[in-house]
């Protein structure tokens, strides 16, 4: 695959280590603005760095697109003259939907859009996917980029503000999870080292049941709760605090927000 990155920042950066570690490019082409901080890609073979995105986009035929918001409207301006019809566009700019961008360039050529998570740089994100009419066909592309970088999902696009909350922002919600049971464990006599690792190993335990085994979370608790238990005391004490309700309003506001933000 002839792939081009315009914008090689956090996200591109990531993509970019993807993609090498993968093998699934045959030349790869960088684009930044200050090409000092990837100074270390110049010894990659077949990686070439530059600020020119219509050169890169003469190079590629897929495009993955990894800008600020503000920054998209001048570059599909001014690769819109470049493009044809080998090229596949993958864009990973939150917000900025496919309507958007066929205003912009026309809608003859393959648009997905990508929404991956920070785990990215990992390889553990999840990335959901969605398609113009024309992009169907290449679905198979990107998703063979994102699935080497996690798992992927294709979606339909009214459900990629929703997809941002639960995945991109959902990294975030997580987060306070692992930290609220670190700080629990610290004052059930933990050192705060061994109480993170220990949070951390139970949550990826606990994804990773569901996943490898294809359990319900309620057949997971039921195994665990021994009636008049432990478990159930304190599962029921966190409910009685509103840990379900708590997470689902949370849930609820930052979608109020994403389509709030949307509108503006
Ligand atoms: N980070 C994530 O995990 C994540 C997840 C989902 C979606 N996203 C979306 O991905 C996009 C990028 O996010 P980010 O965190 O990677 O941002 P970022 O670190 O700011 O990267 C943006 C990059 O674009 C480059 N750039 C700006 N103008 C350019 C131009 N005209 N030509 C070529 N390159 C140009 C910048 O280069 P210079 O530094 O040289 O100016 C910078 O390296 C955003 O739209 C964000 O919403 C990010």
């Amino acid at each position: 695959m002839k792939i081009a990155i315009i914008g090689t920042g956090n996200l591109g950066l990531s993509i970019a280590k993807g993609l090498v570690i993968n093998n699934t490019y045959t030349t790869l082409y960088l684009t930044k603005r200050n090409l000092d901080t990837l100074s270390n890609w110049k010894e990659y073979k077949n990686v070439t760095l530059t600020k020119d995105n219509s050169k890169a986009l003469s190079n590629a035929d897929i495009i993955i697109f990894a800008v600020q918001p503000s920054q998209f409207d001048a570059i599909l301006n001014e690769i819109k003259p470049i493009l044809n019809d080998k090229h596949v566009l993958i864009s990973t700019i939150t917000g900025y939907t496919i309507g958007r961008m066929e205003t912009q360039i026309g809608n003859q050529y393959p648009i997905i859009r990508a929404m991956p998570n920070t785990a990215i740089s990992v390889g553990k994100s999840m990335t959901c996917l969605c398609n113009n009419v024309v992009g169907k066909k290449s679905l198979p592309i990107a998703e063979a980029i994102f699935n080497g970088l996690g798992t992927t999902l294709t979606i339909d696009e009214n459900h990629m503000q929703a997809a941002t909350v639960l995945c991109a922002s959902g990294i975030a919600f997580w987060m306070r999870l692992i930290r609220a049971t670190t700080q629990g464990g610290v004052q059930l006599g933990f050192d705060a080292d061994v109480a993170l690792q220990m949070s951390m190993q139970t949550a990826m335990g606990a994804a990773s049941l569901l996943i490898e085994t294809g359990t319900h979370p309620e057949e997971e608790i039921d195994r665990v709760t021994t009636p008049r238990g432990c478990t159930i005391t304190g599962l029921n004490e966190m409910e009685h605090q509103g840990l379900s309700s708590s997470l689902i309003k949370g849930l609820n506001a930052s979608f109020d927000k994403i389509n709030e933000i949307a509108k503006q």
